[in-house]
């Protein structure tokens, strides 16, 4: 049932022709200088994209909107079930507001390539801050709300930001959150500090101002001038949005200007199948890549009206929340994490509440974030009547990789599977060799490159650890971390990290930062933290630990002082309340602890002990312990 095309002719001259292809998506963007150089690659494989192309995303996302003649429609609609308040900027109001902040942060000092960390709640001001850093030329580093101090300052000093725009506080379903404190304890962890620090003050907290250092935002904006669009090249970045990897130190993904515009506006036409003036909502946070991509530029590139929520799935007030944003707001496409939906699976098991709110608008709920459960996604079919696609991407590449084409040629869904490669990712399963996999085995996950538009171009800062992390494994290939096989027709399953990264609530968390956290503990010798399977999150972090000889702690209060270090460290996203300990750890003969083993053990699944296996008894004695854990 094609709609618009053909799936596979479109997807192999996406790979046969790459620069054909994009130069052809391209053409349909206000550019200020069109690209001529379409695609470079350099010697390791590093896609630039649209290299002597200049243009401004700001300016393509509002101000062409404007001068197109969309200025009184609605770009954005703020619905805040936590402060009971709604607000909705047509595209001239949002291109003014946006104007007259990078005024001010012009006024900051702020110019063409600095960095400006933001570290703000969902509400709209998030939204303007980013677009304005973007229209100056400069680049954006938005941390999420969520994450404590010590996080915001491992993001501050690798950004070496020159502004920090925060605000005085966030607001959960039982409690206000101070930001404030947090901010002033990052700075003090930080050995780089910005100059100005602009804080929004909200009703629900005020929050001190540093004399010198803090500016409120309401004052500062009265006596702003509007700033203009600062033209860039295409290759120059428009944001680093730091993601978990393997080691305590996030990355910095770094992403362009030109080839980001280009793949999401391909992207909200061929995957969600969306058109100028309809009305999107991806129900995440601006604090990751989710956002950044379709709350914010994705929907605004498109000329949709993004949906911009301040709330939970369940208890803001009550389960119907979401069918309540899609009826009022009229809402075509929903976008959220699995764990959303088996929220409110829980709270409403009948789905009683969705079938007193009026859906006809919705044509498509997508998932994304982590595994889709076949129990989740029939549930939420049957109950909603609507095509629910799950679609496989990462912060990394910043659109879906795999994904069952709306706006092109949809295919038939099949559960568990995130359907087929997206035009521009060469998809291949390849053994521990680099050797391509047939149909039905599973191996690593890799994307031949070059990357198309919109992915990564470096990590910020460290462009060795790009080479190392993503391209080293298979020469010629970005490595996804993601383990996975294809069907024979095709359908990619997605089966889960390969690495020490794990995803809770959609949220994605490194164990190995944890690992670092409570080994820094007086009483721990040794740890490991796995992922294990939880019916409402997907995967929670629980830790193993061995005591110190001699060390005088009871489990219990080594245990609440480990929690209580994470949530310190991390913040309470971390969702880690278990902390066991254990007598050994499995281990190699070479010392290296087999986690893999330890997460089938914790999950009660099938294992094999491998044959390098130090102490075979090891393991016997942690599955007793584990088992007990499970049966609690
Ligand atoms: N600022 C401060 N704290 C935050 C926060 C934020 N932005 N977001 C979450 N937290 C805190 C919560 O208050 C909670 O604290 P607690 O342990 O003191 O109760 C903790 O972090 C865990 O939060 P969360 O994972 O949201 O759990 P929850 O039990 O409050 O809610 C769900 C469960 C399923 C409703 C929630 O996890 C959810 O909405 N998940 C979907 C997330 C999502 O959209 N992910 C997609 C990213 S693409
Ligand atoms: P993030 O970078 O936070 O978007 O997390 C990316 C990771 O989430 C991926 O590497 C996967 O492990 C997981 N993920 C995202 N989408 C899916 C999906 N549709 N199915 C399975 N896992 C997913």
């Amino acid at each position: 049932m094609s709609k618009q095309g053909d799936y596979q002719e479109e997807y192999q001259r996406s790979l046969k022709d790459p620069e054909g292809f994009w130069a052809e998506q391209a053409a349909s963007l206000p550019w200020y200088r069109a690209p001529t150089e379409i695609l470079r690659s350099d010697a390791d494989g590093v896609a630039s994209w649209f290299a002597d192309g200049e243009m401004n995303t700001a300016y393509m996302a509002l101000d062409h909107h404007v001068e197109a003649g969309r200025g009184d429609q609605l770009a954005l609609i703020y619905d805040s079930p936590v402060t009971q308040q709604q607000a909705k900027y047509t595209y001239l109001a949002l291109r003014d507001a946006v104007a007259t902040f990078a005024g001010l942060l012009r006024a900051q000092g702020v110019s063409k390539g600095d960095r400006v960390v933001i570290y703000m709640p969902m509400v709209p001001e998030a939204v303007i801050a980013m677009l304005a850093v973007a229209r100056l030329g400069a680049i954006h580093s938005v941390v999420f709300g969520g994450f404590a101090a010590n996080e915001l300052a491992l993001r501050i000093d690798d950004a070496q930001p020159k502004v920090l725009v925060t605000a005085s506080c966030g607001i959960e379903v039982d409690r206000v959150i101070p930001y404030k404190p947090l901010v002033d304890k990052a700075l003090e962890l930080c050995s780089e500090q910005p100059a100005s620090c602009i804080v929004l003050q909200r009703p629900e907290c005020q929050a001190e101002l540093t004399s010198g250092r803090d500016l409120d935002w309401a004052q500062v904006i009265a006596s702003a001038e509007p700033a203009d669009c600062v033209p860039v090249r295409a290759t120059d970045p428009l944001y680093i949005l730091y993601t978990s990897g393997t080691t305590g130190k996030p990355k910095g993904v770094v992403r362009d200007n030109g080839g980001h515009a280009v793949a999401l506006c391909y992207s909200m036409r061929t995957v969600y199948d969306m058109a100028p003036g309809e009305v999107f909502w991806a129900a995440s946070d601006v604090g990751w890549v989710v956002g950044h991509s379709y709350i914010v530029y994705a929907p605004l590139l498109a000329g949709c009206t993004t949906v911009l929520y301040e709330g939970k799935p369940v208890r803001t007030p009550d389960a119907a929340a979401f069918w309540r944003v899609v009826e009022e707001h009229q809402v075509k496409a929903l976008f959220a994490a699995p764990t959303a939906f088996r929220a409110i699976r829980k709270e409403d098991p009948e789905a009683a509440q969705l079938k007193q709110h009026n859906l006809d608008h919705l044509q498509y709920i997508f998932v994304a974030g982590e595994r889709l459960d076949p129990s989740t996604y029939d549930w939420l079919r049957e109950h909603s009547h609507k095509p629910v696609i799950d679609h496989w991407w990462q912060t990394e590449t910043g659109w879906a990789i795999c994904a069952n084409l709306m706006g092109l040629d949809p295919k038939p869904s099949k559960a568990g599977s995130s359907s087929l490669p997206v035009p521009g990712y060469d998809v291949r399963i390849l053994d521990d060799s680099g050797l391509e996999l047939p149909a039905g085995e599973q191996g690593a996950i890799a994307l031949r490159l070059p990357l198309p538009p919109g992915c990564l171009s470096t990590v910020w800062g460290n462009h060795e650890r790009f080479l190392a992390g993503y391209l080293s494994s298979y020469p010629g290939h970005y490595v996804s971390g993601d383990g996975g096989y294809r069907d024979e027709e095709g359908y990619v399953f997605i089966m889960g990290r390969t690495d020490d990264v794990i995803n809770v609530a959609g949220h994605r968390l490194s164990t190995g930062e944890m690992e670092e956290i409570l080994a820094s503990h007086g009483a721990v010798a040794e740890c490991a933290v796995i992922g294990v399977d939880d019916q409402l999150k997907g995967q929670l972090p629980l830790g193993l630990v061995i005591l110190k000889d001699g060390a005088a702690i009871e489990p219990e209060a080594l245990e609440q002082e480990l929690v209580a270090r994470i949530r310190e460290d991390i913040g309470a996203i971390a969702c880690f309340q278990r902390a066991l300990v254990v007598p050994r750890l499995p281990k190699t003969r070479s010392g290296k602890i087999l986690r893999k083993l330890l997460r089938q053990v914790a999950n009660g699944e099938d294992y094999t002990v491998p044959s390098t296996i130090d102490d075979p008894a090891s393991v016997d004695e942690v599955a007793a312990q584990l088992k007990d854990l499970r049966n609690e």
